[in-house]
């Protein structure tokens, strides 16, 4: 049975929706193949989010996929943080209290890397550092993880697909053992992943959103994934999705965030989600695969 079919087959069973495809009388349901557990931010349930800690701690836990989120520095360096301020993160109130608002986009490498990203989490990390994108790279190619790098604000950083591209293409991240599953570029803002996969029409691309399913085909031409809320997620959303082929020819595929309960994760997997974000992911991995 085609890959696609036998989800919705499976899918429709479990979830008993009737006469949405026909079956043969003898068909047993195929088994659902397991979602991909991304780890949302690193395990950062465990570990402060978006920091070398955190990849770490979902290597220990096996997690082969990692989510992140990319801003630019001052000075024009890539560094991984979710806020486009440093505030909830990092001990940057105390180092520079006249600073305020305290943006990424108006502090130096240099002075990012002095503020402690570890402490606000847990004592046990004070000391670790906004890591810049390449570092994190490095760290994941040791661990033979993927990532799922969101562009993060693109808006407020002209010019950041083309440099995260050639940071990636510097890191060694351009050949064909990571574009062929180690790694998609994400981002809410889709002109940002339109130039993206213009640039480098080779490297997967995910839009973080839910389209209406009469626009879905103009995503299409530029995406390979649509990854939305989970609140958004349905059966009919994800089968409409699944019926689309991205710019490389191939169905779309779901990844579904952030899920951090093993009820809403079941759910994600019997609609057909092709992956799970999740700040917990030793946990929903235990339960999805
Ligand atoms: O990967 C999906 C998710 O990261 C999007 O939301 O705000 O956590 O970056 P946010
Ligand atoms: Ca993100």
């Amino acid at each position: 049975m085609h890959h696609s079919l036998a989800r919705t087959v499976t899918a429709a069973a479990l979830l008993g929706v009737s006469g949405f495809v026909t079956m043969p009388a003898h068909a047993a349901p195929e088994a659902l193949p397991s979602p991909t557990v991304f780890a949302h931010r690193g395990a950062s349930t465990e570990a402060p989010e978006n920091t070398l800690a955190a990849v770490r701690r979902a290597h220990e836990q096996h997690i082969t996929w990692i989510e992140n989120d990319v801003q630019r520095t001052k000075d024009g360096a890539l560094v991984v943080i979710h806020d486009t301020t440093l505030a909830r993160t990092t001990d940057v109130e105390q180092v520079f209290p006249d600073r305020s608002p305290w943006r990424v986009a108006d502090f130096t490498l240099a002075e990012i890397q002095r503020l402690d990203a570890g402490g606000w989490f847990a004592p046990r990390y004070r000391g670790e550092h906004i890591p810049t994108l390449l570092d994190y790279l490095t760290l994941l190619d040791r661990n033979r993880q993927g990532l799922l790098l969101e562009l993060k604000q693109p808006d407020l950083y002209p010019g950041i697909e083309k440099q995260t591209i050639a940071t990636l293409a510097r890191a060694g991240w351009l050949d064909a053992d990571h574009l062929t599953g180690r790694l998609v570029i994400q981002s809410f803002s889709a002109p940002a992943l339109r130039r993206t996969h213009e640039l480098r029409p080779a490297v997967e691309t995910g839009f973080l959103g839910s389209p209406p399913v009469s626009r879905l085909k103009e995503y299409a031409a530029f995406a390979d994934q649509i990854n939305p809320d989970e609140k958004n997620v349905t059966f009919a959303y994800v089968t409409a999705v699944h019926g689309l082929r991205g710019p490389d020819g191939k169905p779309l595929r779901v990844n579904a965030w952030t899920v951090d309960d093993l009820t809403t994760a079941i759910r994600m997997a019997a609609l057909g989600a092709d992956g799970i974000i999740t700040n917990r992911p030793d946990v929903i991995r235990n339960g999805v695969q």
